[in-house]
């Protein structure tokens, strides 16, 4: 268990491309580094313990002790079981285990032209084989079902996979692989002969760094490789020689021309690789597989996060004063974890919101295999996976109430090399799953949604996914940074086009991750294969939960509240600009504590009640203000004249249908609401009444009317509170401060 056998193991785990994966180590000390790198299930010393019953077995050690390795393993091996190995040379090893396991089982020599100059399984890293080629090494005697079914194994993993005869292998591997090794160890030679070599080498550029990073390899293993495969490598090497001897004579004779085609002949050969590549990596598309929704056990689920009585009672507070503080802002915590755990290395994430719905998906980041740690109830430090890291969950993944972990996941998911299924509360079971899945299904990823309107749970065969340009119906920023999310995996440059900005988290978050993005007009662009660095971030408040005070004070008068460190990134806080617009007098104070926070501004947020005026609001401003309607409506319903909420059809599948709830709710208190197709009007100033009113389920309405009942006459109950916990954990405490007018 080295680089290629670590390699092997951890992409079979996380994969779940094995039932179980047994490493068999040499040193007892060893097994303890299998263990940590999660590179098999179980790990043993004992050779024949280690592959009795084994279907597959792949012998991964130096090529002078492979052939030992099947020997000793032979007696153990089940007649079903192939065997491969992956040794650089073939002819040698490849007859002597044909030989070895002749009438024993079924024998397939391969070589994954992966790996690098660092060895051991400290380096490993399951996505070692992606793109690389495997060399598969048939003889007569080789069985075609296993020849087959080690194709597929390396594709699996992530190679393409070339067949030919061990000798032709070794022939062409002297000339790719061997012979670049006995040139980088050349020329590093002929430079430690200069008189001081470091000084040289001070001077050096990349081209020094490419030609000769394998100079650092092993010389135990590389003189085995050349020994075993010497007469090819010989050749090779005689043939490097006259090709410096042309180069010499011609430099001699002051041969230009010589020289240049000696250049150029290298510069072809090269230029017409690279195209041929390119065109093999278009063309390469994998059949993803089955999967079935029922196959998944029970989902793991976040414990609930504890929320306000039910019913929350509430009653017009004295007056409304003080500086209070929010949770952190849910959409940013979301994708603090999202992208944390597809980076490399760790990211600390200060301030994440401790609600239910942010805790959904880090539960289930951690069901994909990456480690998370609770620092404190609201810090979270998250070792990055990497792009290829993520590993087959081994049951459903639940989102609970959360649209957003659903929409985000199913993009990521769906470029992951295996199968998963996201599922959710009754709520999220109900909510248009189409509008993500239409895209992703573009970029040629298969999923399904459960029948009749391919709601959640939805099933989701991930595979390889490719660059489109999506012109998005909706302002959605789940949509886009959905297609984003599967973009980071596509073979080129994938755009998403709205309608209107929604929201921009996500293009402003992912330069602080290393991810170049390109952003014109409503269009975000980011080329796939671009590796994500950990971030440490501070998640400012939410926006969205500090706007049920800022309503609250702007509606009570002679009210003055101060809401510290809020989020206030201009695509998300359009409904300050429409309370100030209905005369609401707000500003915003940065102290030392304010400014920019990773990429999102923040400030503290001062509001003074007054008299406030009815006003349209629709158009641009709808998605970003989209979560803040309800209240807002709250507060049209005490402001004089009518306001009219347009555009925003958007509400109707929300948590709860949040057109007809805010109506209902609101004329519940004795106000004057209708519905529209896309939105309400209200006609104010209602004395709004005390009543008993429902949340439906749904955390923003419960809240809104809880501020709602805070600015009526008498008493209000909201049943049905449950749902505060998935956005806001600490309300009720902030609440029960005004009321007692702390
Ligand atoms: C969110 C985007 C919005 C918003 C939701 C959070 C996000 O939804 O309503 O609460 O974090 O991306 P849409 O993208 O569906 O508009």
């Amino acid at each position: 268990m080295g680089l290629i056998g670590g390699s092997i193991g951890m992409a079979c785990v996380r994969r779940a491309l094995a039932r179980e994966v047994m490493a068999v180590v040499r040193r007892e000390s060893a097994k303890d580094e299998v263990r940590e790198h999660e590179a098999a299930h179980d790990v043993t010393l004992d050779l024949q313990e280690g592959v009795a019953g084994a279907e597959l077995v792949v012998l991964c050690a130096s090529v002078e002790a492979i052939p030992e390795l099947g020997h000793q393993a032979a007696p153990a091996l089940s007649a079903g079981a192939i065997v491969t190995d992956v040794a650089s040379v073939k002819l040698e090893i490849v007859s002597r285990l044909d030989e070895i396991l002749d009438g024993v089982c079924r024998f397939v020599g391969s070589h994954p032209m992966a790996g690098g100059e660092r060895a051991g399984i400290a380096h490993a890293a399951p996505d070692l084989f992606r793109g690389a080629v495997c060399l598969v090494t048939p003889t007569e005697r080789t069985d075609p079902e296993a020849l087959e079914m080690i194709a597929e194994f390396w594709q699996r993993l992530g190679c393409t996979v070339e067949r030919l005869e061990p000798r032709a292998h070794d022939e062409a591997v002297a000339l790719v692989s061997h012979l670049p090794h006995v040139v980088a160890a050349g020329v590093m030679n002929v430079i430690g002969r200069a008189p001081d070599p470091l000084a040289v080498m001070r001077c050096a550029g990349p081209s020094l760094r490419d030609v000769t990073r394998i100079a650092a390899s092993s010389p135990e293993m590389w003189t085995q490789i050349c020994m075993g495969n010497r007469d090819a490598v010989l050749a090779a090497v005689r043939a490097l020689g006259e090709e410096a001897g042309r180069f010499a004579t011609c430099l001699e004779a002051g041969d230009a021309a010589g020289l240049e085609a000696f250049f150029a002949e290298a510069k072809a050969l090269k230029e017409a690789k690279a195209l041929k590549e390119a065109k093999a990596l278009k063309e390469a598309r994998p059949e993803p597989v089955e999967v079935s929704r029922e196959a998944r056990g029970a989902s793991r689920r976040p414990k609930p996060v504890e929320g306000p009585p039910d019913p929350l009672v509430v009653t017009r507070p004295d007056g409304v004063r003080g500086v209070i503080e929010v949770p952190g802002d849910k959409s940013i915590s979301h994708r603090a974890v999202v992208l944390s755990s597809i980076a490399e290395g760790t990211s600390t994430i200060e301030n994440l919101l401790p609600g239910e719905d942010v805790n959904c998906t880090v539960e289930i980041m951690r069901a994909l295999g990456v480690p998370i740690e609770r620092v404190s109830a609201t810090c979270v430090r998250v070792r990055g996976v990497g792009l290829y890291g993520l590993r087959a969950p081994r049951e459903a993944l639940w989102c609970g109430n959360s649209g957003t972990s659903m929409r985000l996941l199913a993009g990521l998911l769906a470029a992951q090399p295996f199968e998963s299924v996201l599922d959710g509360d009754a709520s999220l079971r109900r909510r248009p799953m189409e509008r993500v899945m239409g895209p992703l299904r573009q970029m040629g990823a298969r999923l399904e949604g459960t029948p009749p309107d391919g709601t959640a749970p939805l099933a989701i065969h991930g595979g390889w996914v490719k660059p489109i340009g999506y012109l998005s119906p909706v302002a959605s920023a789940q949509v886009k940074t959905c297609v984003l999310l599967a973009a980071f995996y596509a073979d080129g440059v994938t755009s998403v086009t709205e309608p209107r900005q929604s929201r921009d988290h996500t293009e402003r978050m992912l330069p602080d991750y290393g991810v170049v993005v390109k952003r014109r007009g409503h269009t975000v662009a980011v080329e796939g294969g671009q590796a994500l660095h950990a971030f440490d971030l501070t998640v400012p408040g939410d926006f969205s939960a500090a706007m049920f005070f800022i309503v609250l004070a702007a509606c009570t008068p002679g009210a003055e509240l101060t809401v510290r460190r809020v989020g206030l990134n201009p695509t998300r806080s359009g409904a300050l600009r429409i309370l100030e617009r209905m005369g609401a007098t707000i500003s915003v104070e940065s102290n030392d504590s304010s400014g920019e926070v990773g990429s999102e501004p923040r400030g503290d947020v001062v509001v003074r009640g007054g008299p406030l005026e009815a006003t349209t609001i629709g158009g641009d401003e709808a998605p970003n203000a989209i979560d803040e309607l309800p209240v807002l409506a709250v507060a049209a319903a005490v402001a004089s004249g009518r306001t009219v909420i347009k555009d925003a059809a958007e509400l109707r599948v929300k948590e709860s249908d949040r057109i007809a709830s805010t109506v209902a709710n609101l004329r519940a208190m004795g106000a004057d609401a209708r519905e529209t197709e896309d939105g309400m009007i209200i006609e104010g100033p209602a004395a709004l009444q005390g009543a008993v009113l429902d949340s439906f389920g749904d955390h923003r309405i419960a809240m809104a009317f809880a501020i709602a009942g805070m600015l009526a006459e008498g008493e209000t109950r909201i049943t049905n509170t449950g749902c505060i916990g998935t956005s806001f954990p600490g309300f009720y405490t902030t609440i029960k401060r005004l009321l007692a007018g702390e």
